[in-house]
């Protein structure tokens, strides 16, 4: 072994071995103190982290679950194949979270599950990798980051963009003022998504999967969507819509590069779904994060093309997928795989490459042997913050009333945000997208928000009295017997 291994060696074995003593349940550890993951939901994003998870020195897959075994059984066959193991396999993650040889547990399921069941893993003593959005609700994510701090276990945000190496390198440029103080933060990201189309009744659940589970803690409904997997994100009882899926990652890209560490004070968003399909959330939005004191953010998305029965979508300063920080002294506009900055004439100031955040997990295992939260990139707290910026905006949407076709009706609220020019001039360019796109707003009605205002401190709703009580009870959720909260 030469000198500089040996060391590296030593130093691996050390920590590891700390680590060890001082994990926080009565597991038994592995002879190589390997982390032991267990990885819950791989119908897509799933593989990313077994792949991403196997990619960090000393650490195992060493458990999967899905509660379709079919995509179990493919997905570990395929795994035990290339490593030459027997991975455990599961179609309960309740049974999955009895096994003391798992250290770490890995969600990439649907919404209503991110949340539930990274609390029934922090009840069973596991640190914790969840996808985004990190919550169903804000209660849940409250309690998430409480649970995470009570047993001092480690809970990690897949927002991976904040390991992205660009934003990394662009966001303490521009929080040290090279650009001047920033005036606004556009994020956006226009993806043309198709009809999921309209169901005539419910449906069965494919054989293989085992639906109680799958349901878990949402309420157990007839199935009314077409495709199984996937597209419950567009439903309010398994997802949260776009804002909380593409949304949460820009919507989190934006407040990291603001600086911002709380909720806002006021929000809303307008928007609908433009077409009459199973899917419930809406598919074109603008929405307004405002901050006394700091920055306002905005998020747009558009799943319409910018041409009807064209593939592309609208660009925003050349890309469909970006922030756009706009600072006294020039802008930034990039994300997760780079951007550049410019000056205000719009002449290149420096170009940041980014590689997809792919040290994410790495950072993560990191955490998981130090026991030190605060090393992590996208530590619950954050995590539990951005995701919330997306229920909120849902909430708002939600309470809202229906727009006319003419600007006639805009509540004074949102006259006050359209004073802000930028985001006026983004009112105008949705609208004339919705026009392009031939959508009657008279058929398919566009929704005008409601205004919330907040107590971001307390995180309570504020304002008018009937909206806030609307919007406290949208902020929480019952949990279906028997998957109700653990405590
Ligand atoms: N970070 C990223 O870049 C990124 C990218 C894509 C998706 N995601 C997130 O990953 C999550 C999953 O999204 P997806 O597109 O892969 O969804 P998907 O529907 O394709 O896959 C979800 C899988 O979870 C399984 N599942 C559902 N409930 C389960 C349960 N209780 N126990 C075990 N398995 C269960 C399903 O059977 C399915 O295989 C979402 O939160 C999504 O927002 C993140």
């Amino acid at each position: 072994m030469s000198k500089l291994t040996r060391r590296k060696f030593v130093k691996t074995t050390f920590a590891a071995g700390l680590a060890a003593s001082i994990l926080p349940t009565d597991r038994a550890v592995g002879a190589n103190s390997d982390i032991r993951v267990a990885i819950v939901g791989f119908n897509s994003r799933g593989k990313g982290l077994i792949s991403g998870f196997q990619g960090v020195g000393g650490v195992r897959v060493a458990a999967l679950c899905d509660a379709d075994s079919a995509i179990l059984n493919s997905v570990a066959d395929d795994l035990d194949k290339k490593t030459k193991t027997k991975t455990q396999r599961y179609t309960d993650v309740r049974k999955l979270l009895k096994n003391k040889d798992i250290d770490v547990v890995a969600f990439a399921t649907p919404v209503h599950w991110n949340g539930y069941g990274t609390l029934l893993a922090l009840d069973a003593g596991k640190d914790v990798y969840v996808e985004k959005p990190v919550c169903h609700t804000l209660q849940e994510g409250r309690l998430m980051l409480a649970a995470a701090r009570k047993k001092k276990l480690i809970v990690q945000a897949g927002t991976q963009n904040r390991s992205d190496v660009g934003m990394r390198a662009v966001v303490p440029d521009i929080q040290a003022g090279k650009l001047g103080k920033i005036e606004f933060i556009h994020s956006y990201w226009n993806k043309p998504r198709g009809s999921i189309g309209k169901v005539a009744g419910p449906q069965t659940p494919p054989a293989s999967v085992d639906y109680d589970v799958y349901v878990g803690p949402a309420p157990k409904k007839p199935l009314m969507r077409k495709r199984f997997h996937y597209d419950w994100h567009w439903q309010w009882d398994f997802g949260a819509g776009e804002v909380c899926n593409l949304g949460n990652h820009q919507i989190d890209l934006a407040r990291w590069t603001a600086g911002i560490d709380r909720l806002p004070d006021q929000v809303f968003m307008f928007g609908g779904r433009a077409y009459d399909d199973d899917g419930q959330t809406p598919n074109t939005v603008l929405t307004a994060f405002l901050y006394n004191n700091n920055v306002p953010i905005f998020w747009e998305s558009r799943n319409m093309p910018a041409q009807p029965g064209k593939k592309g979508s609208d660009p925003i300063m050349g890309t469909t997928a970006a922030i756009y920080v706009k600072c006294e002294g020039g802008y930034f506009v990039g994300g997760r795989g780079g951007g550049a900055t410019c000056d205000n004439a719009g002449k290149l100031i420096k170009k940041y490459r980014g590689d997809g955040g792919i040290s994410h997990f790495a950072n993560f295992i990191e955490a998981v042997r130090s026991r030190k939260h605060e090393s992590l990139r996208a530590d619950i707290a954050e995590g539990r913050i951005s995701t919330s910026m997306c229920h909120l905006a849902n909430i708002s949407y939600k309470l809202g009333k229906v727009a006319a076709p003419d600007d006639n009706c805009y509540t004074k609220q949102i006259e006050a945000a359209k004073t802000n020019p930028y985001f006026a001039s983004r009112w105008e360019s949705i609208k004339a997208h919705l026009k392009v796109n031939k959508v009657d707003v008279t058929k398919t009605p566009m929704l005008i928000g409601a205004p919330l205002q907040l107590n971001p401190k307390k995180e309570v709703f504020t304002g008018p009295a009937d909206i806030a009580k609307k919007a406290t009870a949208l902020a929480a959720k019952e949990y279906r017997k028997p998957f109700t909260l653990p405590g």
